[in-house]
């Protein structure tokens, strides 16, 4: 891909600071665009935009508190005049087992990955349609297929690629492009505490998912991904399983 694909674009990225959306936004910089990066530890934050090839806004805040989509696209639109991209990276990934799935951490976990998602597009969406824009939704394996004790998350990633196949046909006529890409075991800190180094040194490298995740958004606009679905080629923990 070309550098400077994305010059004189904005993307506005949540969950900015770590994991995904910080190799988003370096690798979107790199193609020239200027990048609002939001999520609640500004400190992170600060340290990405500072790391980046071109201008950036810090915006930071809770996505799932009522008002934040409002704040980070006004802000974006007042420091750049644009909006082009909407990366939805932000995420809370925890396990429970069915017993212990009760309502408020149904409902937190159902807030962040798929309310606050709906709110930030539908707020940006105006925006989009000036642009003739693209969302990017970083979905889940989970989505496709079951991994035990994750009913709240599985639901909440279904529900985002339930809900990009509903804008795919209603950015259709405003020239919006979806790209919903269900990315299975990526080494970042989401997986702190959940899974023994051996098995993340098998996961795929955030800055290699980053790197792809942003050919999609620079790629030729006649093209229409559908639900991607990507992983390391072979499943970081069943190879723990046969050295056991
Ligand atoms: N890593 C994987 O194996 C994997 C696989 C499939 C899908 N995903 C998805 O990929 C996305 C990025 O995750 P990651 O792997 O890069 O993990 P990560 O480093 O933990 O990133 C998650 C980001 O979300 C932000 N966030 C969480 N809750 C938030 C809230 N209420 N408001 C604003 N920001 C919030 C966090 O920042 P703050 O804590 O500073 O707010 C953090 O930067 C997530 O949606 C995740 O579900 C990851």
């Amino acid at each position: 891909m070309l550098e400077g694909a994305l010059h004189g674009q904005v993307a506005l990225i949540t969950g900015a600071g770590s994991g995904i959306g910080a190799a988003m936004a370096r690798s979107l910089a790199d193609r020239g665009a200027e990048i609002v990066l939001t999520g609640r530890r500004e400190d992170r934050l600060r340290e990405v935009a500072e790391s980046l090839a071109t201008a950036s806004e810090v915006v930071g805040g809770d996505i799932s508190v009522p008002g934040t989509p409002e704040r980070l696209v006004g802000r974006t639109v007042e420091r750049f005049g644009r909006l082009d991209v909407v990366v939805h990276a932000a995420g809370l990934f925890q396990k429970r087992p069915i017993e212990d799935t009760d309502d408020d951490f149904w409902h937190r976990i159902l807030e962040v990955n798929l309310r606050s998602v709906v709110s930030l597009t539908r707020v940006a969406w105006e925006h989009l349609r000036e642009s003739r824009g693209q969302v990017l939704l970083v979905s889940s394996a989970a989505a496709l297929r079951g991994f035990a004790d994750n009913t709240a998350y599985a639901a909440s990633k279904g529900g985002m690629n339930a809900v990009g196949e509903v804008l795919r046909e209603e950015g259709r006529a405003h020239g919006i492009r979806i790209l919903t890409v269900c990315p299975a075991q990526t080494d970042t800190e989401l997986w702190d505490g959940k899974a023994p180094e051996l098995v993340r040194t098998r996961m795929m490298r955030p800055s290699g998912v980053g790197e792809l995740l942003t050919d999609l958004v620079a790629s030729d606009r006649s093209i229409d991904f559908g639900i991607l679905s990507i992983q390391p080629p072979t499943d970081p923990w069943s190879e723990e399983d046969q050295a056991r």
